[in-house]
């Protein structure tokens, strides 16, 4: 095709206008009439062949012969002409499925809703927040955890029926390791208690927010996974004024500042006093609502003052690591407390069926905006 292409005579820009004004002319002519993918693919064939195309041609029989002088403004004519068959190709041909890049500004646009913090997540999160606020850190640890840190340390006793209460779900096959290497799921956070007095010495403010298992059946407020946020306190002279304080101050933060306070006596192996503590309704103001079970009052969590063997299950094992002993009860005392965020998060939201937060249904989770 190349006897197609006329030889340039001139050079000057009134002539290369002329000669390129024909070809352009021909693009717009041929783009106009791309209506298909097969015309559109002989077009593209036709100018941009890598053998037999017309720029490719062209290129050779004017750019390259053309005298160095010439070759910017031949350049730029040819490239213009370049631009406007690829500008005549990115346009989608009627009835074909979009194969380049172009977009349809007259169709709606596509919504990408932002996502949100799951409840659980949320509740754990301001929990947290509200004791970060008075100085604690926040703390983690393995949900596989050794009998030892579950139990031993925190002073259950092997065969004590305290352990009962905690339905253990255990990894199999760990009877031939010492008990207290034995491996389970953690039954709650308290372990992270162990793990945090084993690796720093008192002062110690610290919230564990975490997940827990347990050998539950599932049903409207049970599930074999959940969560609790845990905290502890070691210092000189606490007392368990400090633990009320504390825990009283933290209710009205997260519930309201009207939130009253109870503690009833409870037992806990790893405290001593240990305490229940029940919150004044704050659905109802205290004038009986279903949440409360009309009594006005909720329980919510369990507390206490650290009971001292558990100081010497520390101080054992940090001897034992080579650090020095640091939990003498002479010295210092503190207080812990723990509780259930899917009960907290069940009351506050008023959802009645606890499986709904770990349905994954967007229908539930898309309420809490
Ligand atoms: N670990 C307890 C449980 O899961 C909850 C608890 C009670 C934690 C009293 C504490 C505490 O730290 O002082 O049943």
């Amino acid at each position: 095709m190349t006897d197609t292409i006329a030889s340039l005579s001139a050079y000057d820009d009134a002539s290369l206008d002329q000669a390129f004004r024909g070809l352009t002319d021909e693009v717009r002519g041929a783009a106009a009439q791309l209506s298909t993918a097969e015309t559109q693919e002989n077009f593209r064939l036709d100018w941009l062949g890598r053998k037999q195309g017309r720029l490719k041609l062209l290129s050779e029989s004017w750019l390259k012969t053309a005298p160095p002088e010439a070759k910017k403004s031949l350049g730029m004519r040819f490239n213009a002409l370049k631009n406007e068959i690829e500008a005549a190709l990115a346009v989608e041909p009627a009835g074909t499925k979009s194969t380049g890049p172009s977009i349809d500004l007259s169709l709606p646009g596509i919504r990408r809703n932002i996502g949100l913090e799951h409840p659980l997540t949320r509740t754990m999160r301001e929990m947290t927040a509200v004791f970060a606020a008075l100085g604690y850190s926040v703390g983690v640890g393995p949900e596989v955890e050794s009998d030892f840190y579950n139990f031993e340390a925190l002073n259950f006793p092997p065969n004590h029926p305290a352990r009962d209460t905690q339905d253990t779900l255990v990894v199999a096959d760990q009877d031939t390791k010492p008990l207290r290497e034995r491996l389970l799921m953690r039954t709650h956070t308290s372990p992270v208690q162990i793990r945090s007095m084993i690796e720093s010495a008192p002062p110690l403010r610290i919230v564990i927010p975490g997940k827990v298992h347990r050998n539950d059946e599932s049903d409207a407020t049970h599930s074999p996974i959940f969560h609790q946020v845990e905290g502890l306190c070691v210092d000189t002279n606490i007392t368990f004024s400090d633990l009320k304080g504390t825990l009283d101050y933290a209710m009205k933060a997260f519930f309201g500042s009207s939130v009253k306070t109870r503690f009833f006596p409870s037992f806990f192996p790893f405290t001593e006093p240990s305490a229940d503590v029940q919150i004044s309704c704050p659905f109802c103001g205290q004038k009986g609502c279903r949440k409360c079970k009309y009594s006005g009052w909720i329980e919510l969590l369990g507390c206490g003052m650290v009971d001292p063997a558990v100081f010497a299950a520390v101080d054992a094992r940090r001897i034992e690591n080579g650090l020095e002993p640091a939990y003498d009860t002479k010295k210092i005392s503190g207080f812990a407390f723990g509780m259930g965020v899917e009960r907290i998060a069940m009351m506050k939201y008023g959802v009645g069926d606890i499986g709904q937060f770990y349905s994954g249904d967007l229908r539930f989770l898309s309420q809490f905006v």
